[in-house]
């Protein structure tokens, strides 16, 4: 990887709750992405503040100002990781909801989805859950799998979430470290690709 051009990995938190496990998890993503030489910028969803979908809502007023600064935001970045909760099996509607307002933003002609076709995204969930939020995974996958969304294989579901970190906030020695390592640089390696398909 070029240190003069980094790959730029844009983290989306599905979760705005104080103390969340899927930001704790970000953070720790983070420092593996960074530690791998990539640019990293961590969001919030709490900055793009959408109303649920509404067709009507769209062809009133258009797409929200906010869904178009986050898919700027993604087109900014040359791949893109969700680190989401799993709200009864599936993922939560800040996440969803957030991504379907995305689907429906286009500019200057192009077709719509295409920020998200144009970079690979990669997957993880933090639950305290014996299943560690592998069913959003699913999901999420299947969802952006029907945008034609590039998914890198690997993805982390992080069981019983509040007990997975060491005293310096890393994820204890283990298979889920293994993994985030791995999916990290997973998603480097595909993104460095893709980027040269522009
Ligand atoms: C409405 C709701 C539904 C939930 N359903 C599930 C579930 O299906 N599977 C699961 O592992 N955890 C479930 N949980 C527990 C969440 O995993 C837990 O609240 C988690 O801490 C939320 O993520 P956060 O800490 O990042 O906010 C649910 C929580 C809520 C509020």
């Amino acid at each position: 990887m070029s240190l003069m051009n980094p790959i730029k990995i844009l983290v989306i938190p599905g979760s705005l709750r104080s103390g969340s496990l899927n930001i704790r998890l970000a953070g720790a993503a983070m420092a593996e992405l960074v530690e791998a030489g990539a640019e990293v910028s961590l969001i919030s969803l709490g900055d793009y503040p959408l109303p649920i979908y509404d067709g009507d809502l769209e062809a009133r007023s258009g797409v929200p100002a906010e869904a178009v600064n986050l898919k700027r935001q993604i087109e900014a970045h040359h791949g893109v990781l969700l680190v989401s909760p799993e709200y009864n099996s599936s993922p939560p509607p800040l996440l969803k909801n957030a991504l379907d307002w995305v689907t429906r933003v286009r500019e200057r002609g192009e077709p719509l989805g295409h920020a998200m076709r144009g970079r690979p995204f990669a997957l993880a969930a933090a639950s305290t859950g014996r299943f560690g939020g592998a069913r959003c995974l699913m999901m999420l996958r299947l969802m952006l799998s029907g945008c034609r969304v590039t998914v890198i294989p690997d993805q982390l579901a992080l069981s019983f979430a509040d007990q997975a970190y060491d005293d310096l906030d890393r994820l204890k020695p283990g298979a889920d470290r293994d993994m985030l390592k791995a999916m990290t640089r997973q998603l480097i390696d595909v993104a460095e690709r893709m980027r040269h398909h522009d």
